[in-house]
This record gives C-alpha cells, sequence and structure tokens, in this order.
C-alpha cells in the first residue's frame, strides 16, 4: 500500500534526494522547479498533498540565496496546497556560522534563516551537524539535529590506525572530542586566527603530533584554508599520514593535489559529485541517516532509536 506522505526535491542536491527515496521505496514527488528569464524562481507542485506529511529535501550552500528562497516557495506552495504537517530535510543548514552578533553592525542570520522558514510554514526541521548545536534553540519547532560522526567512525575502525585526532580550531573542539571518545584515541586542538574570508593562521597546537598519523575532524569546510594549515602545522610538528574527516565540504577540488593529505573524508551532505572522481577522496553517503529519521517522524518514533540503529 502507498504510504500517505510525498519526499520533494529540492534542485540542491537531486542524487541525495533521490538516494532517500530510493531507500524510503517512495518515489520523489513530481515538482517543477525553474528559474524565470528575470531570474525569479517559479515553483509548481503537481501532487496532490492535501493532508499528506511532506518532506522537502535541500541544502542551502553553494548558491545558499537561491536555495533558500527556493525552499521557501516550495513550503509556501504546499503550505496553500494544505499539506498536513511540512518537514525540511536541510543536510547543510547555511549562514550558521553568522550565528551572533560578534561586533556592531551585524546580523544574526541563522537566526533570521530559521523565522523565515517557520513563517514560509515548515513545522519540523530534519538536518545534520549544525554549526553550532544553539542554533536548535533559534527554532519555535521541533529540530531533529543528527551526527555523521558515526559514518566516519566506521571507515576509521577498518584503518585500526595508531592515531591522535585533531580539532583544526577551538570551534571543533565538540566534533573532535566526541570523536576521539568513540574511536578510543586521545585529541589535540589548534588555535587560529581567522585573518579574512579566505585566510587563517595558526597559532599554536596543543597535543603532541610527533610520528603520530593525525585525523583533523571538523563540522566544515569551506575555502580549505583551516584545513591546510592545519596539516601544514601538524606536519612541520612531526606528523606522519593527514587525514581530514569533515561533514559538511565545500572545498575547491585544488586542495585534493594538496600532499600533505593522505585522504579526504566528506559526506554527501552538499552535492559534490565533481570530488568523485579523486582517488584520495570518499564520500559517505548520509542519505540512509536521513531516510532513518523521515522513518522516525512517520512511525511517531523518538529520535532515540538513531543512535541505536
Ligand atoms: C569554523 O568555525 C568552522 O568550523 C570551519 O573551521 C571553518 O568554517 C572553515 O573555513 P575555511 O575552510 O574557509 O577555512
Amino acid at each position: 500500500m502507498k504510504e500517505n506522505f510525498f519526499l520533494f526535491p529540492g534542485s540542491s542536491n537531486l542524487p541525495l534526494s533521490q538516494e532517500i527515496s530510493k531507500i524510503l521505496k517512495n518515489p520523489l514527488g513530481k515538482i517543477n522547479l525553474k528559474t524565470l528569464p528575470d531570474n525569479e524562481i517559479s515553483v509548481e507542485i503537481l501532487e496532490d498533498v492535501h493532508d499528506c506529511d511532506v518532506f522537502v529535501v535541500q541544502s542551502i550552500a553553494k548558491n545558499p540565496n537561491y536555495y533558500l528562497m527556493e525552499l521557501l516557495l516550495i513550503v509556501d506552495a504546499l503550505k496553500r496546497s494544505r499539506a498536513r504537517s511540512i518537514c525540511a530535510v536541510i543536510p547543510y543548514f547555511g549562514y550558521a556560522r553568522q550565528d551572533r552578533r560578534d561586533k556592531e553592525g551585524v546580523p544574526i542570520s541563522a537566526k533570521l534563516v530559521a523565522d523565515l522558514l517557520e513563517k514560509a510554514g515548515v513545522n519540523k526541521i530534519i538536518t545534520i551537524n549544525l554549526h553550532s548545536a544553539q542554533i536548535q534553540g533559534f527554532f519555535n519547532i521541533p529540530v531533529m539535529e543528527l551526527s555523521a560522526s558515526s559514518l566516519f567512525l566506521k571507515e576509521f575502525q577498518k584503518l585500526s590506525l595508531k592515531t591522535l585526532v585533531v580539532g583544526p580550531d577551538f570551534g571543533s573542539y565538540k566534533i573532535a572530542k566526541s570523536f576521539a571518545k568513540d574511536l578510543n584515541l586521545e585529541y589535540g586542538l589548534i588555535d587560529k586566527k581567522r585573518i579574512d574570508e579566505r585566510n587563517v593562521k595558526v597559532n599554536t597546537i596543543f597535543g603532541n603530533v610527533l610520528d603520530k598519523d593525525i585525523i583533523l575532524v571538523d563540522d566544515l569546510s569551506s575555502t580549505g584554508d583551516t584545513l591546510i594549515k592545519a596539516a601544514d602545522c601538524c606536519k612541520k610538528n612531526g606528523a606522519k599520514k593527514i587525514f581530514a574527516c569533515i561533514v559538511h565540504a565545500l572545498v575547491d577540488t585544488n586542495i585534493f593535489e594538496n600532499e600533505a593529505f593522505e585522504k579526504f573524508y566528506f559526506t554527501n551532505s552538499i552535492s559534490n559529485i565533481e570530488y568523485t572522481e579523486f582517488k584520495n577522496v570518499e564520500i559517505i553517503s548520509v542519505g540512509p541517516l536521513l531516510a532513518k529519521a523521515i522513518r522516525c517522524f512517520l512511525d511517531s518514533k523518538s529520535a532515540l532509536v538513531l543512535s541505536k540503529s
């Protein structure tokens, strides 16, 4: 019997939406997404969603303003078509780094994005590794924040390395610490200073990297400079192999030629089909994790079952 729910893809990550749909054995909902000649976005839902639970998969990355607006318009269309519930499945929640007023004159962009989603009609959120967990509190609706760490752990259990987990900046402290705990390894931390939007500088490294293999763990790599400077610093201090483990990857492919790195592990939370041709890049899919989370909502089960599976 066909279930009474729809899964719609935004245009940011169609392969991931297709994978989730396949796992849930529910074909993607038909939707017409277009850019009009004046660059406005046009959305048309081609299904009868009345009284149905609906999930929309969209990452806010690479072209964040476009994908955010597209998501808002899809949600508005679903709300006006009287969907019973609308869950935004946002594998990568963009604008998350702008989550506080660290100087005068700046917005709290992550809060504004949360408000826009709620105002449009979203009543549940599923997401993966928010830049800071406190962003959950920017919403007045349920937020299921999943962790992709366990997906990487399986890879390193296979390698069984004698390693040190290193967080490439103070912001990565929590993810690096819990990653190290799960692998039963020690961890270290780098004190980084951001010089501008594209460049960072390493001040100090805490932890002994001499003769160790290193796993650099972070939620996000954008320009890649944080990773590159962290790897340089570890190498200068006598580290052996360097592995990078990043949940959300936006990096330019040039970084894959950097000899400091042995291998890169990313998820597909952001569409990254162009990475798959590089031998030193391993993409780990978040599709099964997101499908399980959707299944939890559909079956009204607690998210706790996810940590037990
Ligand atoms: C910062 O807090 C994040 O965790 C990342 O370390 C940072 O956003 C990476 O930026 P980039 O790759 O541009 O150096």
